[in-house]
């Protein structure tokens, strides 16, 4: 197909604004996937997408689609996350893009992710389609989106496209408008190849699949091509499109959005961000890539059987691979081993590695005490970053401690506003704006720290509004900030894994709250074990944990074997996710209940 007749555009929208349903519509329309094979929110093909109804990962689909002019037309559809924590993926999604739907919610309006996917849009210079979704639900209100559009977003309302992603119903409507109203992709063939890797994943029987938009040039299997970030030099075993599967084809051409495969075996060689080109006929220029990531939020890995770290580190190399904002390096602690520190983009993005780490490599892991990354100065003058709780220096000889603090956009109904602004002030949060957008929503603007986010802001946020509170943010600056390590004792030792930076005034309650989560946790053993929390010397926390006075499996005896048996089996199971500490047994579930708070 020639460029002129290629469209490159991908769905932003706010969470749950039905992005992904709009792409099954598309898929189906196009009749693309077999009807069998197909399933509800296609795109989102991993299993955690699915049981949580969100996307995580951007997925790309080409599919042809026949105008009512008669023309064939060829689109390569980039479906993106919706939640903050994935921004970085809508970022590099659209970047591959000349076009973007931006997809609102006709019952909810416009809301705080609904302006961020915007700006990134319109930053990247997409012709941006605003499209109003669920136009079937009774609470749908069209003139008032209609009216946000023009109003908050300062897009024409006129060009706005009606649709219910759920019947189908404007769904042709809006392909014609697509293929008019965004441009095909600019380059050229003849120039020299010019391809930037915006994603790639791990198949276990293909190697890496480097994930393509190409600019200039072609390239088939057989040619050699050269990563220009680091030089590296390789042949192309199989280029193709996205097609649900992977769709192998004759070549790519500039304008193209496609796959390689080229029996990349050094993992690391992939950046997302890369060029790719021809070593013989290099393009002059790489394009700018993206912007490197800053995860936000440090935790360390631990494998539950020491035998498994090697496992852990190929994991980890894998996921990295499919998920560029992944960070991490070698750490140890003296109750879980050896592990790896990991930097990730929020909570659910720590979350969604846990379950992958799991899921997809059968790991047991325990991951520690969620951190942001803090700045020490010395007294001595000596300055650095810190965010293990394990390299907390010695209180004195620290002169201050700066934490990172976000700037946050709340949009609500102005009902909530009272809780809204109790919350906030709650989570040492400072008001910096307050602005009708219309009679009845109000968008706050806060400067908050980033650590008070992390623990059940979000939840509380939609608990307070009945979930119509939105809120998306980004990071500003570093204030000065009271911090203390708080220590957790289980039978008198500290557990290291259990450790974190709080700050001073919410020390007492954190540690009420943990050593309450772990009495529930931990199984009664032999003998009583006291659970404290400390900081320094001063304990601010206890709970006990009494002792164990009847066998639970004496019950059993002389009982029916095969009950006896499926509970000797749950113990093997169980005994699979504890770790000594000291002389107790602490299952995997006490660290992790940890992490959430509330
Ligand atoms: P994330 O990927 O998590 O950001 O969500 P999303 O924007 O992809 O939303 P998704 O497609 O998962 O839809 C969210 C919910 O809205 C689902 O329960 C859909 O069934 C529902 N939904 C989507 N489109 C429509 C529509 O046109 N009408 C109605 N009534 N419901 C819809």
């Amino acid at each position: 197909i020639s460029r002129e007749r290629m469209r490159n555009f991908c769905i932003i929208a706010h969470i749950d604004h039905g992005k992904s349903t709009l792409a099954d519509r598309f898929i189906q329309k196009a009749k693309v996937i077999d009807s069998r094979k197909f399933k509800d929110q296609f795109l989102d093909s991993m299993d955690i997408e699915r049981e949580r109804g969100i996307t995580i990962k951007s997925q790309a689909i080409t599919i042809p689609y026949q105008s009512r002019d008669g023309q064939i037309y060829e689109l390569n559809l980039v479906d993106t996350p919706g939640h903050v924590d994935f921004s970085y993926e809508v970022s590099r999604a659209i970047s591959a893009c000349e076009g973007a739907l931006l997809l609102i919610d006709a019952s909810q309006g416009v809301e705080a992710q609904t302006f961020a996917n915007m700006y990134m849009a319109v930053e990247l210079d997409l012709e941006i389609i605003p499209v109003v979704n669920k136009i079937d639900l009774p609470s749908a209100n069209i003139e008032m989106v209609k009216h946000q559009i023009d109003h908050d977003l300062g897009l024409d309302p006129d060009t706005a496209v009606l649709v219910s992603a759920k019947t189908g119903e404007g769904v042709d409507e809006l392909l014609e408008r697509l293929v008019e109203l965004i441009p095909p992709p600019d380059g050229s063939e003849d120039e020299p190849l010019k391809a930037l890797i915006f994603d790639s994943h791990y198949d276990p029987y293909r190697g890496v699949v480097v994930h393509l938009r190409l600019y200039d040039g072609i390239m088939k299997r057989g040619d050699e091509i050269k990563l220009m970030n680091n030089g590296a030099v390789y042949g192309i075993e199989e280029v193709g499109m996205f097609r649900g599967d992977l769709l192998p084809t004759e070549s790519l051409r500039a304008g193209e959005v496609g796959y390689m495969i080229a029996g990349i075996k050094t993992i690391s060689d992939i950046t997302v961000g890369d060029t790719v080109t021809h070593p013989e006929r290099p393009c002059s220029v790489a394009r700018h890539g993206f912007k490197e990531v800053k995860p936000v939020v440090f935790s360390s890995i631990y494998p539950i059987d020491s035998d498994d770290y090697e496992l852990l580190l190929s994991a980890l190399d894998k996921l990295k691979l499919n998920d560029a904002s992944l960070v991490y390096e070698k750490d140890s602690s003296a109750a879980l081993g050896f592990g790896f520190r990991c930097g990730f983009l929020g909570l659910l993005h720590l979350e969604v590695i846990q379950e992958r780490l799991e899921r997809e490599f059968g790991l047991s892991v325990v991951f520690t005490s969620p951190s942001v990354r803090y700045r020490v100065t010395m007294k001595s003058g000596e300055r650095f970053f810190l965010d293990n709780p394990l390299s907390f220096p010695d209180q004195v000889k620290i002169e201050t401690i700066e934490e990172p603090y976000i700037h946050a956009t709340i949009i609500t109904p102005s009902d909530y506003l009272g809780p809204i602004m109790n919350l906030c002030l709650e989570k040492r949060g400072v008001q910096q704006s307050m602005t009708y957008l219309d009679e009845k929503r109000v968008e706050m603007v806060y400067e908050m720290p980033l650590a008070e986010v992390l623990y059940e802001f979000y939840d509380r946020l939609k608990s307070v509004s009945r979930g119509y509170a939105s809120f998306d943010y980004e990071l500003s600056d570093l204030k000065v900030t009271d911090l203390v390590r708080l220590d957790i004792l289980v039978n008198g030792e500290i557990v290291d894994a259990l450790s974190q930076l709080v700050f001073r005034e919410n020390a007492a309650y954190r540690a009420r709250i943990i050593c309450k989560k772990l009495r529930e946790e931990i199984p009664r053993q032999q003998f009583k074990i006291p659970i404290q929390g400390s900081v320094g010397s001063t304990i601010i926390a206890r709970e006990t944990i009494s002792a164990l006075r009847k066998d639970v499996t004496a019950k059993c005896y002389g009982g029916d074997i095969s009950r006896k048996r499926k509970l000797l089996e749950k113990q093997k199971e169980g005994k699979k996710r504890m770790k000594m500490v000291g002389s107790v047994e602490v299952p995997q579930s006490a660290f992790l209940s940890v992490l959430k708070s509330e």
